[in-house]
């Protein structure tokens, strides 16, 4: 189902929201394309027909639902996102940069809705295989930081409007994923400048370009 050829590139990154992921994002595509790549940015949930109306679904702060049909509709966007757009990406040999993935699901839907991430385990394996993205930037801000860029947004999304202790949930699950895989996940404290922030992910990007 899931072919194992891969040349092109799979980046994600991921952070609480408030970390300022997308201020990275098309800077890191430009650093990118100046390096002679094809990069196709998309994020999550999202990035199909199907999975941007999931999106609209799952941020709209007025629907209720339970944390497993929240996870299993992740895991739904997930599948027809590696379906039309990531995996055939990187069979080609395109840069693939992803605003969040998988590892979102286990610190969004394990650590702050409270599911079993043994259930985490069972989705991750039955939608991805032993698909990983080949790196991941996961930009570390405290809860408090985060809070104050995003409280310029006006109106908070269905996961902006949780309490702080939601997303001490969410930072400490992130934090146990940069635990167990240290290799795949680059963690970068975004309590700094942009300027150093982007120094740090510039250093990083350029050795997995050459490597
Ligand atoms: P986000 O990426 O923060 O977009 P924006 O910058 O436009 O607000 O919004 C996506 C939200 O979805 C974010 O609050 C985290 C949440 N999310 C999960 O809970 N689980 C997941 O698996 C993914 C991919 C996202």
């Amino acid at each position: 189902m899931i072919s194992r050829i891969r040349r092109g590139k799979f980046i994600t990154l991921e952070g609480i929201d408030g970390a300022g992921k997308s201020t990275h994002i098309s800077w890191l595509e430009s650093v990118l394309r100046s390096r002679g790549k094809t990069v196709i940015v998309t994020r999550e949930p999202g990035g199909t027909p199907v999975g941007e109306a999931l999106r609209e679904l799952l941020l709209d702060n007025r629907q209720v639902m339970h944390a497993e049909t929240e996870a299993l509709l992740m895991f739904a966007a997930r599948r027809e996102h590696l379906d039309k757009v990531i995996l055939p990406a990187v069979n080609r040999g395109d840069w693939v940069i992803s605003d969040r993935f998988t590892d979102a699901s286990f610190a969004y839907q394990g650590g702050g809705r409270g599911l079993l991430v043994q259930k985490l385990d069972e989705l991750e394996r039955w939608v991805q295989g032993e698909f990983q993205p080949d790196l991941t930037f996961y930009l570390d801000v405290t809860v408090e930081s985060g809070r104050q860029r995003t409280s310029k947004i006006k109106s908070a999304d269905r996961f902006e409007k949780e309490q702080d202790e939601f997303f001490q949930r969410v930072r400490e699950a992130y934090l146990e994923r940069v635990e167990k895989f240290p290799q795949r996940i680059r963690v970068i404290d975004a309590n700094q400048s942009l300027e150093e922030v982007k120094k740090s992910i510039e250093k990083i990007i350029l050795s997995t370009c050459s490597g």
